[in-house]
C-alpha cells in the first residue's frame, strides 16, 4: 500500500503541480481573455483541503510540489498553506516547495517565502519593455515586477526567468533578456507558446516562435553546450560558454518531451490532470470532502495515474494546429 506512484509507461510520478487559484491580477494575452468569468469560491478548494491534498501526494511519493495559478500569490491568506506545508521539507518527506509566480506580489512575499524554506522560484516574464509589458500583460506595470525580483534576489531566493517566445513581441529581445539575467544572476527558460485557453482564429499560428529558431539564433552570438542535467522539469538546458549562463527550452511543440514526464497537476477545484495537453482528469474533490479519511482520496489518485496518457498532442506543423484546447492555462497550473 505503500508503493509509490508509478504511470502505465513505467513513469515514476513525483512531480506535483497544484494550481491554488484561477484569478490573476494580469491578463496575459496567450493566456487569458479581457474579461474573465472566475469560478465562485465555493468551488475552490480550502487552504485546509489543499493540505490534505498535498500531504497525501506526498506519503504516495511525491518529492517536488509547485505552486501555480492563475497568480498564487493573490490568493488570500496563502502564506498560510506555504507555512504548513513546509513541514514536510522539515521532515525530508518534500525535497522541494516552490512557486511559479507572475511577480506582482514578490515584494511582498520574498521575505517569508525564503524563511519557510522555499530555496528557487520561477517568475514569468516576457518582456524588459514597460509599454510591450503593460500590452502583454493587458495592464501589469513592470516596474512592480522588477521590485519583487529585487525582493526575491535579497531574499536569497533562487531566480529562474519564464518567458514565453512570441514571434513579432519579444524576438527583438533575445539578447536583452539573456544579458540582463546575466547581469542580475537570473536563470532563464524559454517556452514555446501552446494553443490553449482563449485563442483567435489562428490559434497563434502567427506567434509560434520555434525554439529551434531562438536556439539558431542563440548560437550566433553564443557558444552553447548543451547540458545533461535537469531541474525535475520539462526544461532543456545548455550554457552559454561566453557568459557562464544557463538557458533552458521547453518545447512542447518542437520536441516532445513527454517521454520522460514525471508531473501531474491539480487544478484549483481539485481535478487532477494527468496531461497538461489532454482533457481526461479525475475528481479528487469528490473524496476530500466525503470523508475525512484520506483511503478514498489516496484510491482515486492511485486509479487515475493508472490511466496517465503518453502524453499531449500539440502541434503547428504544416501550418495546421493540433492539440488546441479551450481550457486556460491559469485552470491547470501549466
Ligand atoms: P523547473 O524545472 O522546476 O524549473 O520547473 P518547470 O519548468 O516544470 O515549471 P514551470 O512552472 O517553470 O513551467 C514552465 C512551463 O512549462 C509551464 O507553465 C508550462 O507552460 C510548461 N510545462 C510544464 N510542464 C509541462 C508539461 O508536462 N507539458 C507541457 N506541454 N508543458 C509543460
Ligand atoms: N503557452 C505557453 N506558455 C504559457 N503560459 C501561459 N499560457 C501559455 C501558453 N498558451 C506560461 C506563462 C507562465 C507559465 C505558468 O505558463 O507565461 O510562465
Ligand atoms: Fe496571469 Fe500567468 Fe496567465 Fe499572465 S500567464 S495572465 S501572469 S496566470
Amino acid at each position: 500500500e505503500n508503493t509509490p506512484l508509478i504511470d502505465p509507461f513505467a513513469r515514476p510520478i513525483d512531480y506535483l503541480r497544484v494550481s491554488v487559484t484561477d484569478r490573476c491580477d494580469f491578463r496575459c494575452t496567450y493566456c487569458m481573455a479581457e474579461h474573465m468569468q472566475f469560478l465562485p469560491k465555493k468551488e475552490l478548494l480550502t487552504l485546509e483541503e489543499l493540505d490534505r491534498l498535498c500531504s497525501t501526494f506526498i506519503r504516495l511519493g511525491v518529492k517536488k510540489l509547485r505552486i501555480t495559478g492563475g497568480e498564487p500569490l493573490v490568493r488570500r491568506d496563502i502564506m498560510t498553506f506555504f507555512r504548513s506545508i513546509a513541514r514536510h521539507l522539515d521532515t525530508g518527506d518534500l525535497r522541494e516547495l516552490t512557486l511559479t509566480t507572475n511577480g506582482s506580489q514578490l515584494a511582498k512575499f520574498a521575505d517569508d517565502l525564503a524563511a519557510l524554506g522555499m530555496k528557487r522560484i520561477n517568475v514569468s516574464l516576457d518582456t524588459l519593455d514597460a509599454d510591450k509589458f503593460a500590452k502583454i500583460t493587458r495592464w501589469g506595470r513592470l516596474e512592480q515586477v522588477l521590485k519583487g525580483l529585487e525582493a526575491a534576489k535579497r531574499a536569497g531566493l533562487k531566480v529562474k526567468i519564464n518567458t514565453v517566445a512570441l514571434k513579432g513581441f519579444n524576438e527583438d529581445e533575445l539578447f536583452t533578456l539573456i544579458d540582463w539575467c546575466a547581469a542580475e544572476g537570473f536563470d532563464l527558460t524559454f517556452i514555446e507558446v501552446m494553443p490553449m485557453g482563449e485563442m483567435g482564429e489562428d490559434l497563434r499560428l502567427d506567434q509560434y516562435w520555434p525554439l529551434s529558431d531562438v536556439r539558431k539564433a542563440m548560437a550566433e552570438r553564443f557558444t552553447l553546450t548543451d547540458l545533461a542535467e535537469s531541474t525535475g522539469g520539462p526544461a532543456r538546458y545548455v550554457r552559454l560558454e561566453e557568459s557562464g549562463q544557463k538557458i533552458g527550452f521547453i518545447t512542447p511543440l518542437t520536441h516532445n518531451f513527454c517521454e520522460n514526464c514525471n508531473r501531474v497537476r491539480v487544478t484549483c477545484t481539485g481535478e487532477l490532470f494527468m496531461c497538461l495537453g489532454q482533457e481526461d482528469n479525475a475528481d479528487l474533490r469528490a473524496p476530500l470532502r466525503a470523508s475525512e479519511d484520506d483511503a478514498a482520496l489516496e484510491a482515486a489518485i492511485r486509479e487515475a495515474i493508472s490511466r496517465k496518457p503518453k502524453g499531449h498532442d500539440f502541434d503547428y506543423s504544416r501550418q495546421t494546429v493540433s492539440g488546441q484546447m479551450s481550457r486556460h492555462m491559469s485552470h491547470t497550473g501549466g
